[in-house]
């Protein structure tokens, strides 16, 4: 497997031109919002999402300054979901050091991200980017959605391998999709190209999300995230699912009754997780993921080839071996 600074070296002055973009977007005279700001700065993840943007852009015509906007818009939001979404799932841990609502609370993490959510529209309107504002607004709504399906059926407890796939749809793979689509419309008015590319993206990141589920229940990897916060949060992802379908009627009780109320007790935790092991859902989990990443790494095939998607294809295998 190529690492990501090897998928990275084809593009990596477009990338240096983005991050400068992002950096002088998100300055604030506030100094509380400056302060957390730079802290953001200071842990900027892998930053994937704007190399799918370049190698979109790549594959279908020439990088360009409206490229790096859509680069930028497209990590913003994700940034802007990621505080959010550290609140909404009570997360102390995010790249490897305390998320901004354990060091700022809830309060100024909320406003925070809605900082970084208007700063992404707000650069899209100064430009007239208004495709590129459209194609990201939506994915911002599907994963708003998608975070509150998500909660909704954390509640309920009744999530099917259907819903599964729907919420992480909404919640990852449209923002992958957009990242995609709007990489291409940065070169392209040609629609069906640039739906083609929100395509594949959209299946890359379905595999995105899975991994990032096996991440959570499995442990062992370098994601600088906490482990085990899926089940405390009553979220039942994939391996997990496909525990109860293999389930009798009263072994679903005593599972989803160690999701509902022992959701913290270690051992029935662990016990739960080795059922999982035992049912063949890690192994089913990672089947499915496959075979996301397998279709788009297909679509891509039937692009025009030059190196731009020979790096795309490293970076969408890339998307299920990594360890972070
Ligand atoms: C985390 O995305 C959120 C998910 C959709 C699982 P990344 O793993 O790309 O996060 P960073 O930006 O590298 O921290
Ligand atoms: C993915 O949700 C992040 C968003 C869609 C905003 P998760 O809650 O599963 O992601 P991590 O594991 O916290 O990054
Ligand atoms: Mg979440
Ligand atoms: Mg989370």
């Amino acid at each position: 497997m190529a690492s990501l600074r090897e998928i990275n070296a084809p593009i990596a002055e477009d990338i240096n031109a983005f991050r400068k973009i992002f950096r002088e977007t998100v300055r604030s005279r506030v100094p509380l919002l400056d302060l957390i700001m730079r802290y953001i700065l200071k842990t900027k993840g892998k930053q994937m999402r704007p190399m799918f943007v370049m190698y979109s852009a790549g594959i279908l015509g020439k990088i360009n300054e409206t490229t790096y906007r859509a680069a930028t818009m497209i990590e913003l939001m994700h940034t802007a979901t990621l505080v959010h979404d550290d609140v909404v799932d009570d997360s102390f841990q995010r790249r490897g050091r305390f998320s901004v609502n354990y060091l700022w609370k809830n309060k100024i993490a909320v406003l925070a991200g809605d900082f970084l959510l208007s700063r992404g529209m707000l650069l899209a309107l100064e430009n007239k980017d208004y495709h590129l504002l459209e194609i990201i607004s939506k994915a911002v709504k599907d994963m708003s959605e998608g975070e509150l399906l998500q909660l909704e059926k954390a509640r309920k407890l009744d999530i099917s391998e259907d819903v599964y796939y729907e919420i992480i749809r909404k919640k990852t793979a449209a923002l992958l999709a957009s990242s995609m689509a709007t990489g291409a419309a940065s070169v392209t008015d040609d629609e069906t190209l640039i739906s083609k590319m929100h395509s594949i993206g959209e299946n890359a990141g379905m595999a995105f999300q899975i991994r990032d589920d096996l991440f959570d229940l499995q442990g062992g990897n370098d994601s600088g995230k906490p482990t085990g916060i899926d089940i405390k949060e009553k979220k039942m992802t994939l391996p997990l699912i496909f525990l109860l379908q293999q389930s009798s009627r009263s072994e679903k009780r005593k599972i989803i009754n160690i999701v509902k109320n022992d959701n913290e007790n270690p051992e029935k935790v662990s016990w739960l997780i080795e059922q999982i092991r035992k049912s063949g859902g890690f192994d089913y989990s990672i089947k499915k993921m496959e075979e996301f990443n397998d279709k788009a790494l297909d679509m891509l095939d039937s692009l025009p080839d030059n190196t731009y998607r020979h790096y795309m294809k490293k970076l969408i295998e890339y998307n299920v071996e990594r360890k972070k």
